[in-house]
């Protein structure tokens, strides 16, 4: 199985206080001292700054689970990508499917705000996916084509580098379910032939992460998959010993292919 510097992502949603936040990248930079595992945590905006601070001296990331289209203005509530900048955040996911559905963004406003985070020098973390409903029409392939041409307009193939894909299909997420190892292969291929093609760019350049009820159980099966490049992970993110167990698989996977 070929897995190089595998990604595992954390995506905390609305759990941990600054402090909680603080306490706990404190234990886990203490466990992990990994040099083949990428391993980055998206906290809550307030959580950023105290989050940042404990990872000093790790190569653990500190991201935010959204931003703003705008770089400022009257928007109540809105967070913009020098104040996310500023606290210490290095990338950014994009797209969520709780952000598409619950706050209603669509891609073009999620393309708005993956060009303004790449501009001010934010990784971006694109994640797209089906709904149940599209999966049970065929729509798979015809959805997720659609939605990384629609939010990557526009970024340049110079750009590309700093995009890494989440395939969440929204079905998994939070369900204890998740997609057959083949179809999944099958999408992951998908995604990056379309962006190798549109970008003009050799496909080992893309990088896809699979999300959807992963845990320190199943995620093992989930890296072995061809074309899985790494997890975002919600509800298993937040406590250390299954976070931590899954960087484990992880580090065992690109060993073995070290
Ligand atoms: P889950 O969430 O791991 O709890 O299914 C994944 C996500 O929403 O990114």
């Amino acid at each position: 199985m070929k897995i190089k510097f595998p990604l595992i992502v954390g995506n905390w949603k609305m759990h941990k206080t600054a402090l909680e936040a603080e306490e706990h990248i404190r234990r886990l930079k203490a466990v992990t001292v990994h040099s083949h595992v990428g391993i980055w945590i998206a906290p809550s905006f307030t959580s950023l700054f105290s989050a940042s601070s404990a990872a000093k001296g790790s190569s653990i990331q500190i991201g935010a689970q959204n931003m703003s289209d705008l770089m400022a203005g009257a928007l109540t509530g809105e967070v913009s990508a020098p104040m996310i900048l500023e606290a210490g955040a290095s990338f950014v996911i994009l797209g969520h499917s709780e952000r598409r559905k619950i706050f209603r963004e669509d891609d073009f406003m999620i393309n708005r705000k993956i060009k303004l985070a790449l501009r001010s020098h934010l990784k971006v973390i694109l994640c797209v996916g089906e709904t149940l409903e599209e999966k049970n029409q065929n729509l798979t392939e015809k959805i997720l084509k659609e939605q990384l041409e629609e939010c990557l307009e526009d970024v340049t193939s110079n750009e590309a580098d700093h995009v890494i894909i989440a395939y969440e299909p929204v079905w998994a997420i939070g369900s204890g379910l998740s997609p057959a190892p083949e179809m999944l292969e099958k999408i992951h291929y998908l995604c990056k032939t379309c962006l190798a093609k549109y970008w003009d760019l050799p496909i080992e350049k893309i990088k896809v992460l699979y999300g959807g009820s992963v845990n320190a159980m199943n995620a093992k099966d989930f890296l072995e998959i061809p074309d899985v490049d790494g997890l975002l992970i919600g509800g298993a993110a937040l406590d250390l010993k299954s976070f931590v167990a899954i960087i484990n698989e992880a580090e065992q996977l690109s060993k073995l292919e070290a």
